[in-house]
This record gives C-alpha cells, sequence and structure tokens, in this order.
C-alpha cells in the first residue's frame, strides 16, 4: 500500500480507503469484521462514514470492530445531512455540530475523529458560522482536520477564503462523485481543489459497483446493491454499457482489467488521495487493493478523458 498526503496537510492517507456506508445495514458485525480486518491488514488507513449512515449504525459498528485498531487508523465522519425530522438535526449550524460531533465520537467509541466533515453545504448557514464551530473543534481536540463533501467550486474557494482571513481551520479535503463515468466535477470543482491545496476522495469511485464489469446488459448480478437501489436507471443505460465496453477494451488492450483502470485513472490524478470504495467480502477489498498498482501515462489520460 501506498500513502498520499491529504490536500495541503501532513495527514496521510491509504491510496485505497474504505467506505463503510453499507457497515450496520447490508453488513452486519460478522461480515463487516471480515471486510474491516482485510482492508487493515492490506495496510487500508483511510476509514469513510457518516452519521446519516444507517443513521448512526455504521459508525456504531466501526466503533465496536476497530477496537485498538482505532489508533492506527485515519477516521473520517461526516455531519450535515438530516438525522430526523427535526429542523434542528441537519445542517451546520454551530449548535447541530457541537451537539452532534458528541454522538459521532459516542458511536465511534473514540475521543477524536481524524478528518471531520461537511457533508453538504448549507445555504440556510453562514460559512464563517461553520468554520468557527469546526476549528472549536479542532482546539478543544475532537477532531484533528475538516473537510468539504459536494460543495461547489465556488462554495469551497468561498470557504477557503474564509477560514484563511479568519484564521480558522482550513479543511483538507473534498469529498465528490467522481469516476470513468462521472465527470462533472473536471470542469470547476478539481481545478480549485488544485488550486487551493484541497485533497480529492472521489466516492462512488466504482459507480456503486457498475465499474467492476460484473453488470451486462439486461444481466443484474443477484444480491449486488446497484440493481435494488433508486440510482439503477441511471446507471444501467445503454449509453453507459458502450462506454464501459470502451473502457473494458482499452485495459484489455494493456493487460489490465476493467477494475484496475477504475482505480488506476483516479489515482493517476495528482489531486485524488484516497479512492474509498466499498466492499461487500474480504475477497473484493483484496481485488480493490490490488487493482490499484496501474498509474496511466499522459497519453493514455488523454485516451480515457476523450472516451
Ligand atoms: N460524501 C457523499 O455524499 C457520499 C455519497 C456516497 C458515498 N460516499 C462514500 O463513498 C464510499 C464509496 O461509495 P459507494 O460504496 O456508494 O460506491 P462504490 O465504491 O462505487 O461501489 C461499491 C460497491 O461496489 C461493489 N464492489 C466493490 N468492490 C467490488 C469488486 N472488487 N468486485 C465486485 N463488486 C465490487 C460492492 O457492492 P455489491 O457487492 O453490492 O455490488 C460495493 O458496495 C461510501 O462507502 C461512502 O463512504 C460518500
Amino acid at each position: 500500500m501506498d500513502y498520499r498526503r491529504l490536500g495541503h496537510s501532513g495527514l496521510l492517507v491509504s491510496e485505497v480507503g474504505l467506505g463503510a456506508n453499507n457497515f450496520g445495514t447490508r453488513l452486519d458485525g460478522a461480515r463487516g469484521r471480515e471486510v474491516l480486518h482485510q482492508a487493515l491488514d492490506l495496510g487500508v488507513t483511510l476509514i469513510d462514514t457518516a452519521d446519516i449512515y444507517g443513521k448512526g449504525a455504521s459508525e456504531s459498528l466501526l466503533g465496536k470492530l476497530l477496537g485498538p485498531s482505532r489508533q492506527h487508523v485515519v477516521l473520517a465522519t461526516k455531519v450535515g445531512m438530516a438525522m430526523s425530522d427535526s429542523p434542528y438535526e441537519t445542517g451546520t449550524s454551530r449548535r447541530w455540530i457541537v451537539h452532534s460531533v458528541e454522538g459521532s465520537l459516542r458511536r465511534l467509541g473514540t475521543d477524536w475523529i481524524d478528518l471531520y466533515q461537511v457533508h453538504q453545504p448549507d445555504p440556510a448557514t453562514p460559512i464563517e458560522e461553520t468554520l468557527r464551530a469546526l476549528d472549536d473543534l479542532v482546539r478543544a481536540g475532537k477532531v484533528r482536520y475538516a473537510g468539504y463533501s459536494n460543495f461547489a467550486a465556488w462554495q469551497m474557494v468561498d470557504a477557503d477564503w474564509t477560514a484563511r482571513t479568519g484564521h480558522l481551520v482550513r479543511p483538507i479535503s473534498a469529498q465528490d462523485h467522481y469516476n470513468l463515468l462521472t465527470r462533472d466535477i473536471e470542469r470547476e470543482l478539481l481545478p480549485a481543489c488544485r488550486a487551493i491545496g484541497v485533497g480529492l476522495i472521489p466516492y462512488y469511485p466504482l459507480e456503486s459497483g457498475f465499474l467492476t464489469g460484473k453488470y451486462r446488459e439486461g444481466v443484474t448480478p443477484q444480491g449486488a446493491r446497484l440493481g435494488e437501489s433508486p440510482r439503477a436507471g441511471r446507471v444501467l443505460t445503454r449509453a453507459n454499457f458502450e462506454r464501459l465496453e470502451r473502457f473494458e477494451r482499452f485495459a484489455g488492450e494493456r493487460h489490465h482489467s476493467l477494475l484496475d483502470l477504475a482505480f488506476g485513472w483516479l489515482l493517476s490524478h495528482a489531486e485524488v488521495a484516497s479512492v474509498i470504495a466499498s466492499a461487500s467480502s474480504a475477497e473484493q477489498v483484496r481485488q480493490n487493493v490490488q487493482a490499484a498498482a496501474w498509474r496511466l501515462d499522459p497519453a493514455e489520460m488523454e485516451a480515457v478523458g476523450a472516451m
């Protein structure tokens, strides 16, 4: 396993991370243990969860399973999506952040969160209020670093300016939807990450499993989550299957698999710090870590970019 600095910070994260959105929901304790320990054995250090995943179930299961390994991992969680119907249990007001972090710490069974990410921008709260609350949590020792998720480029740059001029904690990461098929962030967000030194943590790196190549037109593997997800209609389209074929051919001509290309292409971007695919089994974790070895050269990046 290789490690990269996350954005402009000194924080090292493993190039392959583990997304834990299925912990405590699709993955019970026994399967979660297998997946987590396989990842740790292979050198994965970045574990990503959120308060909202299973409404606390993912954090609780991770807390239970990590045990003494906790000190060796970079534990990342999030705040900002609605935890209930109450207007007080959502967003990134100082009131909610300062309350919510205590729930995350309790469920995770830890005294500190390594990376506390704002799950989505909250248009109702001034960014300065959010950053001041995060800054207080860092000063109180409850949080080590802050990160963005799902921010527009202008919101991220505005927040960075607010943090720098107010001498507040500067978030070091951005978590956004990015993979071979979904590249909307290339226009604005990716250049912004580069400009202000924010490390990208792409989510849905495998487009929920589609980029493993196990879906064929009209054939959905049994039990695989994308088939059961509301996103299926948007992902399992004719146009996407055609692009998948092109990616597969390109990888095959270079003696690589589609999975190698999905990981290798992301990790060939200097802005990308870690690829946090989730997994349903220890075997998938092994495949994913192995797939991360390929680095595409500039001509290959250009060719894939045009597909
Ligand atoms: N910030 C945000 O708003 C946001 C949003 C979404 C996700 N996330 C984060 O990003 C992480 C990753 O996203 P994701 O899990 O939704 O999507 P993903 O990583 O693109 O897809 C992962 C899924 O693909 C399948 N898979 C993984 N490795 C495989 C392999 N080697 N062979 C075959 N199938 C394989 C597994 O599902 P099956 O076995 O069921 O097919 C797995 O759950 C999440 O855990 C979460 O931490 C963040």
